[in-house]
């Protein structure tokens, strides 16, 4: 299951509207013959790339994979099917297929004589590769993470509206990773004009990832034509809006959406309860004066505070990340 895991962390932010999901083909001694993951819509699922590349070492042998595998014909065909048709003798998986559409795998893998196991490491599946887009299933609407970077006394920009930048470059270079899985990232039309940003994943080499999410600029106000941010390197959309929900029916084919600034966009999507994850870097470093990280997230006293709990904290070369989930929400 963590090789698995790994392959559908690869294809992150290319399968949607599919689910990144990871399988592995074992022949009947135990030896593993196959690793696939989701292809980009219209292609193969991961059951099919991996028994492909199992081929007649599948038979007698063991799936392992981290979604149910689906009983419908979508522009593929069902991937119980082709576990039977392969010879497969038992199959495990992470997560049950909450979609009504696709469910039903493991009952006619069982109908055709499969031996099937659910759950293993569910947790680690629910909220690694298939968080997002089992949310999505869930309610409806993409996944939201709010990232941003801040100072030790909170500020998420200089006197003078200069931020970049805040954190050491290990903590950059994460922020480009993450980005090259991500389906989506979203700013307001103030981090275009004060910042010009470019939006795009980068290698460390400084070349652009092979995956870009695509950009989203969110305002009324005009942003010039040469705004990096509408160049050809990546899909662009410009929403002119400041209704938090448009923007999340506008992305409603995309499952794992970032929004990266700056602190009024933030404050409107928290205010709208729209904040699924929060990534905080916080940075050793005091500016003293500055804008804040958000503004306005609708608290107007203690007992109205937006609180989260801690899923995780990592320290990145001098900065450290804090991942948390709101409270009330189950992550
Ligand atoms: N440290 C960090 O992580 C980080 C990240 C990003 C930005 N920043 C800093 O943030 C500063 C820019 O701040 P900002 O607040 O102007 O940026 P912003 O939040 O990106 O943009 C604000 C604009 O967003 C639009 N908007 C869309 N929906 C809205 C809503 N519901 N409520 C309010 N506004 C909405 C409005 O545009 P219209 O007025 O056009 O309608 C508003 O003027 C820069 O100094 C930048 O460096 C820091």
């Amino acid at each position: 299951m963590r090789l698995a895991i790994d392959a559908s962390h690869g294809v992150r932010g290319t399968t949607s509207p599919n689910p990144p999901v990871g399988a592995v083909i074992l022949d009947a001694s135990g030896a593993v013959v196959g690793v696939g993951a989701t292809r980009p819509p219209g292609g193969a699922h991961a059951e099919v790339v991996a028994l492909a590349e199992a081929g007649e070492r599948a038979r007698g042998g063991t799936a392992v994979v981290t979604l149910e595998p689906c009983n419908h014909r979508g522009r593929t065909g069902p991937c119980s099917q082709a576990l039977i048709d392969a010879g497969v003798a038992a199959v495990h998986y992470a997560v049950s297929d909450p979609n009504p559409a696709a469910a039903g795998g493991a009952q006619r893998l069982r109908e055709a004589g499969v031996t099937v196991s659910a759950g293993l490491s569910a947790d680690d599946v629910e909220h690694g590769p298939l968080r997002a887009w089992l949310h999505r299933q869930r309610h409806g609407r993409p996944h939201v993470t709010w990232k941003f970077a801040a100072t030790l006394d909170g500020r998420s920009a200089a006197a003078d509206g200069t931020s970049q930048w805040i954190t050491g470059p290990e903590a950059r270079a994460r922020v480009h990773a993450d980005r090259a899985r991500l389906d989506a990232i979203v700013v307001g039309t103030g981090t275009v004009l004060a910042d010009d940003p470019w939006l795009t994943a980068r290698l460390p080499d400084g070349s652009l990832a092979p995956h870009q999410p695509l950009r989203v600029v969110v305002g009324t106000r005009e942003i010039p034509p040469t705004a990096k941010v509408l160049d050809d390197a990546a899909p662009t959309l410009v929403l002119r809006t400041h209704d938090v929900d448009d923007v999340l029916v506008a992305l409603a084919d995309q499952d794992d959406v970032l929004i990266e600034g700056g602190p009024r966009l933030a404050g409107a999507f928290l205010a709208a309860g729209r904040v699924d994850r929060v990534q905080a870097y916080l940075a050793p470093v005091v500016l003293g004066a500055g804008s804040h990280a958000v503004e306005d997230a609708g608290v107007h006293t203690i007992a109205e505070a937006l609180r989260f709990r801690r899923e995780s904290v990592e320290t990145i070369g001098d900065d450290l990340l804090l991942n948390l989930i709101p409270r009330g929400i189950r992550s």
